[in-house]
């Protein structure tokens, strides 16, 4: 089972029949359409508007909106936020991640759920290495790891050659992560009213309970302490579906 179904499964069975998740940082929406495969009811929220376009296809009649996870506001109480694949990661500083979690714990109703994953420091180390060279339809791919322990900010360069009419261009592409730490993490969440209830670790391709050293990825588990639904400091309004 891949830790994406693992996820799904460990919360499903904790939310109620009629339930509405938002899947934050949907990306290309595969997460977003096996849920409402599911006939889960979700909303899928992206920063990305070519990402947007493949979760349109992928997620076919789930409402999408195009926002910043570092501050957003929904119309809608969530039984459940979810946001997967290292994709908080991508906000680069302690400021940004304390302000999603502030507006994530806007939109969630008293109770409601917040399950996100981090990569680690040892999963950076372990796994943000090296060169790669493949063949992607008869394009040429290559791709650069880096991770640079001291700043905890890691780098990934994709470069992608097309031929078309004779000519050769090349698409590039540049991505910063940043490797939060997880204390700081914890007081975040504490502050935006987020309890938690577990974290869990992946280790050797296996979610275990807790997490160690050896933890390359982790998941954690919150609730929404708050007792009262807060209203959005600000709505979002892009609907892209
Ligand atoms: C690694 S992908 C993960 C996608 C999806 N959650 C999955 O599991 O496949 C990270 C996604 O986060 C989105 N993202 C990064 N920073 C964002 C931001 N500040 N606001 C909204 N989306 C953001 C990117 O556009 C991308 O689609």
């Amino acid at each position: 089972m891949c830790w994406r179904q693992w996820c799904a499964l460990m919360l499903l069975p904790r939310l109620r029949r009629d339930a509405l998740v938002l899947d934050l940082c949907c990306g290309t929406g595969r997460l977003t359409g096996a849920l409402s495969e599911a006939n889960i009811r979700v909303i899928g929220l992206d920063g990305s508007r070519r990402m947007l376009q493949h979760a349109r296809r992928n997620a076919p009649g789930v409402p999408l909106l195009q926002a910043d996870a570092r501050q957003f506001g929904m119309r809608d109480a969530f039984d459940a936020v979810l946001c997967t694949f290292d994709s908080l990661n991508h906000l680069l500083n302690q400021e940004d991640l304390n302000s999603c979690f502030r507006s994530v714990s806007a939109c969630l109703r008293p109770g409601g759920l917040f399950f996100f994953d981090l990569n680690t420091d040892h999963g950076y180390r372990l796994r943000w290495k090296g060169v790669r060279k493949l063949n992607f339809h008869g394009r040429k791919v290559w791709t650069r790891y880096h991770y640079h322990p001291e700043l905890r900010l890691a780098r990934f360069d994709l470069r992608l050659e097309r031929f078309s009419t004779g000519t050769q261009a090349k698409d590039e592409l540049v991505l910063w992560q940043r490797c939060h730490d997880t204390a700081a993490v914890r007081a975040g969440l504490e502050n935006a009213h987020l309890s938690l209830i577990d974290v869990f670790g992946l280790q050797d391709g296996v979610v275990v309970a807790g997490h160690n050293a050896d933890s390359e990825r982790l998941f954690f588990l919150c609730e929404n302490a708050s007792g009262r639904l807060q209203s959005p400091a600000y709505l979002c309004r892009a609907d892209v579906n």
